[in-house]
């Protein structure tokens, strides 16, 4: 070994290339100081030699998508057999639901083994022989794409899949299963609402209460310049469907002039002036609150949609759809504010009606 005197680094001339290092002080750059190696000499595997060997793999890729399709019908058994609330021990993981269990276990089976049999099969029976492939121009030449073809057909020979039709099907069918467990998921989004949405808890001699305190109205309960909010009579805030049903049912009651009103079918549904309205808003459903005395406009407070009381409800301003239907009242024999029947058309967002 000898070394350069004085220079901070000494190199190893057994590290330069054959020419650096020479007298005279010249360094000569090697042509190639990095040649290409080449490819190491192509390896048979013993399945490509041994056709026993090759059909043993190919068994071995079949039982894989095989067991695919078991555990997604396995999947699907599992969600329709075993309870959501279904508690049971399994080791190591403690008390857990036994749907999420199987559910997880099942579909993680079903995607490992059409993983593992894509993997086997590229791995011992595809054509292993390597592939070189020099740089080029980004835009192809017709020349290079039929070559592509011809490649993409020789390695669709290659692979055997027409061929080997016992792979070919397994694997068509577990792929044409395993979406089947996204498919059976949807079912927990829960059952169509059908047309609970376009009937509420109206009906003809349903008295109106006061939402706070509970109390049956009488016309003079509500005042000029006031939002009154009511509910029908019955509904218990304790009820399990109490959230549902007032979310459909919620009313408010207004005085105006009668004079004021401008829509002839909004004064016939009105008892001497006061009006009855859905207060949950045809945009996505908040509870319209806020009221302006000197307009009689109503604001909802989510989107600033804003209806005219005066005319119909309608938007005057604001992303509803539709004007907050109306509700028809009249006064009992024993004085009290009165449903007519339900609202003539559903209320909350247009969406809603599409259930
Ligand atoms: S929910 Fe009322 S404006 Fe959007």
């Amino acid at each position: 070994m000898s070394s350069q005197t004085g220079s901070h680094n000494d190199v190893s001339d057994d590290h330069l290339p054959a020419e650096q290092g020479s007298a005279q002080g010249e360094v000569k750059v090697a042509d190639d100081p990095f040649a290409d190696p080449g490819l190491p000499p192509h390896e048979d595997r013993i399945q490509d030699i041994d056709e026993r060997a090759a059909k043993r793999s190919e068994r071995v890729v079949a039982l894989l998508f095989t067991v695919s399709m078991l555990a997604t019908i396995g999947f699907i058994a599992s969600y329709v057999t075993f309870p959501i609330d279904k508690i049971v021990y399994i080791f190591p993981f403690g008390h857990i639901s036994i749907l999420n269990f199987s559910l997880g276990l099942t579909l993680g089976i079903a995607l490992f083994c059409i993983g593992a049999g894509a993997v086997h099969w590229s791995r011992t029976l595809m054509d292993s022989h390597e592939v070189v492939q020099e740089r080029h121009p980004i835009e192809a030449s017709d020349a290079t794409k039929s070559a592509a073809l011809a490649a993409f057909a020789k390695g669709a020979e290659d692979s055997g899949l027409g061929r080997r039709k016992l792979i070919r099907n397994t694997m068509f069918g577990a792929l044409a299963l395993v979406p089947l467990s996204g498919l059976v998921l949807l079912r927990d989004l829960g059952p169509l609402p059908e047309d609970k949405l376009r009937s509420t808890m109206w009906k003809k001699g349903l008295r109106l209460v006061n939402e706070n305190t509970l109390e049956p109205l009488r016309p003079e309960d509500i005042t000029v310049g006031s939002l009154t909010f009511a509910m029908p009579e019955g509904l218990d805030p304790e009820d399990h469907d109490f959230p549902k049903e007032i979310a459909k049912a919620a009313l408010m009651l207004i005085r105006l002039e009668p004079n004021d009103i401008k829509d002839r079918q909004q004064l016939d549904w009105a008892h001497e002036g006061i009006v009855a309205y859905s207060r949950i808003c045809t945009h996505v459903g908040c509870p319209v609150t806020l009221y302006e005395q000197q307009t009689h406009h109503v604001l909802c407070p989510c989107h600033q949609s804003t209806f005219d009381l005066t005319d119909g409800a309608r938007v005057i301003f604001g992303p509803a759809g539709h004007p907050l239907p109306q509700l028809q009242i009249s006064v009992s024999k024993d004085g009290f504010l009165e449903a007519q029947g339900d609202f003539a058309e559903p209320v909350g967002p247009s969406f809603w009606e599409r259930g």
